[in-house]
């Protein structure tokens, strides 16, 4: 075996990047942010005072609960998309005692294992069934026989399909067995200042986020990013009503990632990741296409941020 192909330990990885890096112009994946790592960094971003949506989706389902509840049926099982470390979840399954089983589906899986045992031990009463997946795939559920599913996705992860993709998301969401509702949190266009910091924090915490992209690919694919020649990018793109997020080279640069050679211009970027924004009549009009019906909507006194309860 050759010294540079020996150090692919992550092939998956590697032909997504390649790919990604030969196109123009230069793109990777979001899904390979939430190494051990990226998933940790993640909860710090999730506790900035510049990241607005995540305390104020957490006041909504707090503030708001008996009226979420109504939407839950007895006996349901609850299916969180992207479930990260379940923080918020705690609040529905305290709040909500119908429930009989959670299902956490992230892509994670250490971080989804760990969460999911402690969930368990806490809620003794409750199914917990992690699932391993890529929501960006079909996700086939564990069997939980008669019981009717309510689907949990905050977080604003829709923000981070594209439009179409996040109706197609939500469509195949529609044909999971028994699905019955759809508790959706979903951030809202405002000041483009307020978006912006909030992905470009002053302590440089999603900065870090951005960047291990690049630790991991040199670690799992063998390849020689130099840290300091790349910076976290954040803009907003008002014709596509999103944030964007870039890692942007500093110099004219050739890169080795596994066995390929990439070059840089100055100033040339790898775009990482989308956060559209919605208004509430666009996001309404999504579901509708995606055959739910709007059954809730509830939101903060700013209107930052809304929670979608769909029903079909
Ligand atoms: N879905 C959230 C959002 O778009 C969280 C998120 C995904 C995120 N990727 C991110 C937050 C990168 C900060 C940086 O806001």
């Amino acid at each position: 075996m050759d010294a540079s192909t020996s150090r692919i330990t992550n092939r998956a990885l590697h032909s997504d990047a390649v790919a990604g890096l030969s196109q123009t112009p230069k793109g990777l994946s979001p899904k390979w942010f939430y190494d051990a790592l990226g998933s940790e960094i993640f909860e710090e971003i999730t506790q900035l005072a510049e990241y607005y949506p995540a305390r104020t989706e957490r006041a909504i389902l707090e503030a708001q609960l008996p009226r979420i509840a109504a939407h839950v049926p007895e006996g349901a099982a609850l299916v969180e998309l992207g479930s990260g470390a379940s923080v918020k979840t705690r609040l529905l399954l305290d709040g909500l005692p119908q429930l009989s089983a959670y299902v956490p589906v992230d892509i994670s899986e250490d971080f989804l294992h760990a969460t999911a045992s402690d969930l368990a031990a806490d809620y003794p009463a409750l199914t917990v069934t992690p699932v391993v997946a890529d929501f960006m795939t079909p996700v086939r559920l564990p069997d939980l026989g008669r019981a009717p599913v309510v689907g949990f996705f905050p977080g604003s992860t829709i923000g981070n399909l594209a439009p179409e993709a996040a109706e197609a998301l939500l469509a195949r969401l529609g044909h999971w067995p028994h699905h019955q509702a759809l508790i959706l949190g979903v951030d809202l266009v405002k000041a483009p200042e307020t978006l912006v910091a909030a992905y470009d924090d002053a302590q440089g915490v999603t900065a870090r986020f951005n960047l291990n992209l690049l630790t991991r690919l040199n670690r799992e694919v063998g390849a020689e990013f130099d840290l300091d020649t790349f910076r976290h990018l954040a803009l907003w793109n008002a014709g596509e009503a999103r944030v964007e997020m870039h890692l942007e080279s500093q110099n004219d640069q050739v890169v080795r990632v596994g066995d390929e050679l990439v070059a840089f211009a100055p100033g040339e970027t790898i775009h990482t990741e989308n956060s559209h924004k919605y208004t509430v009549e666009r996001l309404s009009d999504l579901a509708t296409s995606a055959g739910w019906r709007v059954d809730d909507f509830l939101t903060d006194a700013d209107g930052l941020f809304g929670v979608f309860v769909l029903g079909r």
